[in-house]
């Protein structure tokens, strides 16, 4: 039985109608960039997270980097986050002339160490910046009350979390801005690149909105600031917004099959995913820890088990960012996660059997590679 990552063909067939007739649409009137369909899609992802303004941009990576330069993070900056992430969450950083300040995970959630927080902070420090990975919040309450004591603000890197909350708040409401990726594996994936900006601010959507358009402001062709080019192309648009009628029932499928992962490989000597309380976990991975993750990894594909190691090497380990840190073993919990962990297949198209076929080829390999934790 062969287990699949990602299966976009299904996901395209759920939903095959709709897009066929948007794109025929918009060739026939040509209606290729901010049009109807940027505008649907930034109202019903703005509804669905509650917030006031979503901008769409074309991709996630524009998104962190425009709702930094919206928010003011600026040369001389810092802004405290993580070195177990996609290069983009520091790239983005980088690229505005600020210092990312790299701090440990939490070796349960993997997403930033409120603990590791304070000690970071400096004069210089502007934002805390952390990431929801693999789907479920950071702890953004600690994160929300150490930012708000020291006259910090937070940005949030939702890259993975679309439709994540804590505490029945959704991600978007956590931060002053907040970065959502739409490439083609995440959750609600475009047919190619895609992001959105999330602000409750009037101020900070307005200057997304102009940066997004090389700096524009209400005239046209003249410039406040220099900006990039980012809008959002209409087929995105429309596949997204197509995409997005079944996002619920596909993040609710995901949760079904975390939950078969689970029960399946409980006991097992393998460090399992656990959601922190108060968070809905909207799956984008399902990541497990393993002292031999190579062996694992060669053993499902021997099986047709598909897996992914996100993230292989730790961010301050890549040569644009070793000066970030003090080189190998100044961050142990974000090295040792990066040496062990392994993404399962988890995606709505997969049936409960493929699940159990992939949980027990896992288990089968625990057994015969028994190791003291
Ligand atoms: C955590 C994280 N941040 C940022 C990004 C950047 O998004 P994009 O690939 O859409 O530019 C991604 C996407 O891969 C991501 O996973």
């Amino acid at each position: 039985m062969r287990v699949p990552f990602l299966d976009l063909t299904s996901q395209y067939r759920e939903v095959k109608d709709r897009i066929d007739a948007d794109v025929a649409e918009i060739f026939a009137t040509s209606a290729f960039v901010l049009g109807k369909h940027n505008r649907g899609l930034e109202e019903e992802i703005a509804s669905l997270h509650r917030v006031k303004h979503a901008i769409a941009v074309n991709s996630g990576t524009d998104a962190l980097r425009i709702a930094m330069q919206a928010t003011g993070i600026e040369c001389g900056d810092e802004v405290i986050t993580t070195a177990f992430s996609f290069v983009a969450t520091i790239e983005t950083v980088v690229q505005l002339g600020a210092r990312p300040v790299l701090v440990e995970i939490d070796p349960v959630t993997y997403n930033v160490d409120p603990a590791a927080i304070e000690a970071a902070i400096t004069p210089k420090t502007k934002a805390i910046l952390p990431i929801h990975l693999f789907g479920q919040l950071a702890d953004v309450v600690a994160i929300k009350e150490i930012a708000d004591r020291h006259g910090l603000f937070v940005l949030e890197d939702a890259a993975q979390a679309i439709a994540g909350e804590r505490d029945g708040v959704p991600t978007g409401h956590w931060g002053r801005a907040c970065g959502i990726s739409f490439y083609v594996t995440k959750n609600l994936g475009a047919a190619g690149d895609g992001g959105l900006i999330l602000t409750n601010e009037d101020e900070v959507a307005e200057r997304s909105r102009s940066l997004r358009v090389h700096g524009m402001g209400r005239e046209r062709y003249y410039y406040d600031e220099v900006g990039y080019t980012s809008r959002m192309a209409e087929l995105q648009a429309a596949v997204l917004r197509a995409k997005l009628t079944r996002l619920a029932d596909w993040n609710a499928r995901r949760s079904e099959l975390a939950a078969i992962y689970s029960h399946e490989l409980a006991g097992e000597g393998l460090t399992l995913p656990t959601t922190a309380p108060g968070n809905n976990n909207t799956w984008h991975q399902y990541t497990v820890r393993h002292p031999h993750r190579d062996a694992l990894a060669a053993f499902l594909k021997e099986n047709e088990v598909d897996s992914a190691i996100y993230y292989p090497v730790p961010l301050h380990l890549h040569k644009p960012y070793a000066h970030l840190a003090q080189g190998p073993g100044s961050l142990p919990v974000t090295e040792r996660v990066c040496q062990e962990c392994l993404s399962l297949p988890i995606h709505a198209h997969l049936s409960d059997e493929q699940v159990r076929f992939a949980a027990a080829k896992v288990r089968e390999f625990c057994r015969s590679h028994a190791v003291a934790r």
